[in-house]
């Protein structure tokens, strides 16, 4: 595991979308699997810009998206597919039938399970998984608890998430209470995993996940037996891992 420690949260999108971007000007037909949340955004923003000077060609690239509400549709400006769209791929040149989303229109969960992890088999598994963190340590929506040799499941969000989550909604009301998510063990298959952290609300979850015991407690502590992962974080939310640990230059730790 790298830990690349960035000065605040330009910094970190800046370096996420350097590691991005090398892995599409390496293999320009890359799947890449995308999350969304707050701190993809500046990754978003700095690739497109990237594309838009020439530097980057998303044309063939491969998208799986992580997860999506149940009960939200692609018009709904709350949905990840919305969000996807607005914060990325309306402003690069890949091709709409290349990305894919769980539909959470559909109401038929096993069925949808099924379809979305074929989608992920049928594009020959991800190169590059970029992940957020939530503050219960949860990526995707494997929320605490969960086991790990899920594949895409159907989850109840936890009360932590649904607060967490609100900002973005009229109401707490307001937030759907299941989602469709691709689970531990398709996020596990993933070639190289890099997960971006930024604020102090993030440090609790990210030591525990890079330092703690490996547990369903902690989700995204099960990174720890990847044999691939970056991490990307700025400062506040390394600042419990700083209290205890350097980090020295090429991301290695000491
Ligand atoms: C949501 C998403 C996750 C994301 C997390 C953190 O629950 N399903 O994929 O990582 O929120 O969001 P943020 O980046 O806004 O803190």
């Amino acid at each position: 595991m790298r830990i690349y420690r960035a000065k605040d949260y330009n910094d970190l999108s800046r370096k996420a979308a350097n590691i991005i971007s090398a892995q599409v000007i390496m293999k320009p037909d890359a799947v890449l699997g995308l999350a969304t949340g707050s701190s993809p955004i500046g990754t978003y923003k700095q690739l497109i810009d990237w594309y838009k000077k020439g530097d980057l060609d998303f044309s063939e690239v491969k998208t799986i998206n992580l997860d999506e509400y149940k009960g939200l549709s692609p018009e709904d400006e709350q949905s990840y597919y919305h969000f996807m769209h607005t914060n990325l791929f309306d402003h690069i040149n890949i091709k709409q039938e290349n990305t894919n989303i769980p539909n959470g229109r559909e109401e038929d969960s096993e069925k949808e399970c099924n379809r979305y992890d074929n989608v992920i088999n049928e594009c020959g598994g991800i190169d590059l998984q970029l992940l957020g963190i939530g503050s219960n340590g949860h990526i995707g929506f494997n929320e605490p608890g969960i086991s790990f040799d899920k594949t895409t499941h159907c989850v109840a969000l936890t009360e932590n998430t649904i607060k967490a989550n609100a900002r973005f909604f009229i109401s707490e009301r307001d937030v759907p209470r299941y989602a469709y998510s691709m689970g531990i063990k398709n996020i596990m298959q993933a070639k190289s995993i890099l997960l971006i952290a930024s604020g102090e609300r993030k440090a609790d979850a990210l030591y525990e996940s890079l330092f703690g015991p490996i547990t369903p407690a902690v989700p995204a502590s099960i990174l720890q037996l990847h044999n691939n992962v970056s991490i990307v974080a700025d400062e506040e939310a390394l600042s419990r891992v700083l209290a205890d640990h350097d980090i020295i230059s090429g991301g290695q730790i000491s």
